[in-house]
């Protein structure tokens, strides 16, 4: 099948999700999920008023984005501001002079696009890889925002604290967003402010292991002979909500993320800081390990800390994600612990 029936077939199955999506204050959502709709490198999201089509394999030649760009136009009924990134690699033989390429001025300007009724930051282009929000978690901040009410909120590698907001807006008492890069906190508190009725959140620039280890009233381990970095201290407190959402793999000073091979580390201090009677979110968005196994590795670590999980809950992306062997790469838990 070619590209443009490959994605009109996509925006078909989409159109109820496209009314609901509408009715719930959601404009930023996957129109095209090539690895699962038969263009596997391939991606077109609708961030606002912004068309972001990104290519991961082979770049597209002019003529072809532009119908892409045409269709999901018509499908909306709007002409949408377009962005192509091409992250096929050096062999791109793009011409970048050209104005389709480089895309409009207002297309790159700094815009605002909308999930749950919420404000987020947009930028087609900037100096981080991913766009400033990650559609396949939607359903999972719907989730907390419905799930706050009352409750202390931990947002672990916040990134642009989408997961914080969402807690806020969910009526959360307070909400702790903690990630050790700047630039991501810096537009996590850009969101905040273009969220202006919300209360105020926290925002905790560290490195996971020694926040959490603090947090959850855990002596911080120093490797012998190694001078760990400074971090900024913080009081040992339980979170009656937090929401675990690890890269794949990272690594610092003080610890490696590694969702493979090591998943227990993050989340044993992350059960610790939970309150009893509190509910740990954790994701896993590593494709190769499948959700039996990881459940039974997560649902292990509860129980050898003498955690009592009361529920389980498995949560999945919503249909803009389709993945039709029923095995998304995102996969979350909810804990009631
Ligand atoms: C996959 S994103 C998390 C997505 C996020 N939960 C969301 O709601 O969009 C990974 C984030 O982890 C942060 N990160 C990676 N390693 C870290 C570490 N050791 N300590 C703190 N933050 C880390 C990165 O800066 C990045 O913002």
């Amino acid at each position: 099948m070619s590209l443009i029936e490959s994605l009109r077939d996509a925006l078909t199955r989409r159109s109820a999700l496209l009314s609901q999506l509408q009715e719930q204050g959601t404009d930023c959502y996957r129109l095209f999920h090539g690895t699962q709709e038969g263009i596997p490198g391939m991606t077109i999201d609708r961030y606002g008023a912004q068309l972001l089509v990104q290519s991961f394999h082979q770049p597209l030649e002019r003529e072809a984005l532009l119908e892409l760009a045409d269709t999901c136009n018509q499908t909306l009924g709007q002409t949408l501001l377009l962005v192509y990134n091409d992250r096929s690699g050096g062999h791109s033989r793009i011409d970048r002079s050209d104005p389709v390429y480089q895309a409009e001025p207002a297309a790159l300007a700094d815009l605002v696009g909308h999930e749950w009724g919420l404000n987020y930051r947009v930028r087609g282009r900037h100096p981080g890889q991913d766009p400033l929000l990650f559609l396949d978690l939607r359903n999972a901040r719907g989730w907390v925002k419905a799930n706050s009410q009352g409750k202390s909120v931990l947002n672990l590698f916040a990134y642009t604290c989408g997961v914080g907001l969402a807690a806020a807006a969910g009526g959360a008492t307070t909400v702790c967003n903690v990630d050790f890069a700047e630039g991501n906190l810096a537009v996590g508190k850009e969101n905040a402010q273009l969220n202006p009725q919300l209360p105020p959140m926290q925002f905790i620039q560290s490195d996971y292991f020694p926040a959490i280890r603090q947090l959850a009233g855990l002596p911080i381990a120093q490797r012998r002979g190694q001078k760990l970095p400074s971090y900024p201290r913080l009081a040992a407190q339980p979170f009656d909500l937090v929401f675990l959402d690890p890269p794949a793999w990272a690594k610092s000073a003080f610890g490696t993320v590694d969702l493979l091979r090591d998943y227990q580390s993050l989340l044993k201090p992350a059960l610790q800081v939970t309150a009893e009677n509190g509910v740990l979110v954790c994701c896993n968005n590593l494709a190769k390990v499948s959700m039996e196994d990881w459940r039974e590795q997560v649902l292990r670590c509860a129980g050898k800390l003498g955690r009592t999980v009361h529920d389980c809950q498995t949560l999945t992306p919503a249909e803009d994600f389709p993945s039709f062997d029923h095995r998304p790469p995102l996969k979350t838990l909810i804990l009631q612990l």
